[in-house]
């Protein structure tokens, strides 16, 4: 089964495209590079021991992306990873989220129902249950208006691939991310943040590195035990370990509703001073921080229930905090290297 991975190059579709390849599927890429880099292609390739697919193209050029399907002609499956993703930038810059990430949608969506591709997979994301008032939330908690054009842009794609659904017999699937983080085991594939990176794990992984000075702990007046914020962190690798087995539910007929949703985390929050000990004592080292204001936008406490991935989807996170900040900081020292 041929599927198609929007942003195959980026940081959780590379894993992603790993996972596919390792169970069987016939994988072509497209990326514009926008945040990703070539040799994560050729890392790929060395991962998985496996030849690739690649064409270099942004989804928002539609006359360019009909081309691409007209030549691939039996996508069966489309995987949507290419999105902005900066939440603080997206407040700069709204247009510039809402064109990139709502134009790759319609564009992908098109060809999914004029090309007959039938499975339409979504990267959407925990951000759009703001700061939920029961926790740990379900699929079925209120998700609210997001405070950032980028949550806003996940809450807006989920609405427009329902009605899709609706009316067409295109199947979807969107999973709501909670915190990725770590890399692959081999240190080939990780995130790779431009610029200053605006996530606790790479800014912590940078910050040993000797990259940055010290990393600043957003607020330590939360109502939480230690008093900094709570969060789901999820390894890279069991997230796109979810994807399979979305889409192997979609392909296989085995919806329940033609339209779903589901939470992809472990189930467990952990302050960022846990993670920040976790990190310490994975790689025994010492983290060079600071306590901060809060920044703004930020939730106190944010994890899922993921009752309904594990038993309806089949899925389960399998890595604990231990291998996200071990597999974290060996892809920090590798880049490194290089
Ligand atoms: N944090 C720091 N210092 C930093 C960076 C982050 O203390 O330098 C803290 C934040 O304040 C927050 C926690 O670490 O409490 C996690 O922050 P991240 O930026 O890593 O992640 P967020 O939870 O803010 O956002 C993530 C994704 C979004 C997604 C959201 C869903 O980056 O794409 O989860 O809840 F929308």
């Amino acid at each position: 089964m041929k599927v198609l991975v929007a942003g195959g190059a980026g940081y959780i579709g590379s894993h992603t495209v790993v996972e596919l390849l390792a169970g069987g599927f016939d994988v072509v890429i497209v990326d514009n590079f926008i945040n990703s880099e070539p040799f994560i292609l050729d890392n790929i390739r060395k991962v998985s021991g496996k030849s690739l697919s690649f064409t270099e193209l942004d989804v928002t050029d539609k006359n360019a992306l009909f081309s691409f399907f007209e030549k691939e002609k039996d996508i069966a499956a489309i995987i949507h990873f290419a999105a902005l993703k900066a939440v603080g930038e997206s407040g700069h810059q709204p247009l510039r989220y809402y064109q990139n990430n709502l134009v790759s949608l319609f564009n992908l969506l098109e060809c999914a129902e004029k090309f007959n591709v039938g499975n339409f997979l979504f990267s959407s994301s925990a951000t759009v249950y703001g700061q939920a008032e029961v926790l740990p939330v379900t699929e079925q908690s209120p998700v609210i208006a997001p405070e950032s054009p980028y949550g806003n842009t996940k809450k807006i794609a989920e609405e427009i691939i329902r009605d899709v659904t609706k009316a067409t017999n295109l199947r979807g699937i969107c999973l709501r991310y909670f915190n990725p983080c770590g890399a692959h085991s081999s240190a080939l594939l990780g995130e790779l943040p431009r610029g200053v990176p605006n996530n606790l794990v790479p800014y912590i992984t940078q910050t040993a590195a000797g990259l940055r000075q010290k990393l600043s702990i957003y607020g330590n007046d939360y109502n939480t035990p230690d008093g900094t914020a709570i969060r789901d962190y999820i390894h890279v690798v069991d997230l796109a370990k979810a994807h399979v087995t979305a889409l192997n539910r979609m392909a296989g007929g085995k919806q329940k509703e033609q339209f779903e949703i589901y939470n992809i985390g472990t189930g467990v929050g952990y302050s960022v001073l846990q993670v920040v000990k976790a990190f310490e004592e994975a790689n025994n080292l010492k983290l060079n921080y600071e306590f901060a204001p809060r920044r703004k936008g930020d939730t106190e406490t944010l994890y899922a229930d993921t009752t309904l991935a594990n038993n309806e989807l089949g899925w389960k996170a399998e890595l604990g905090l231990n291998d996200m900040m071990g597999s974290a900081w060996k892809w920090q020292e590798g880049l490194a290297k290089t």
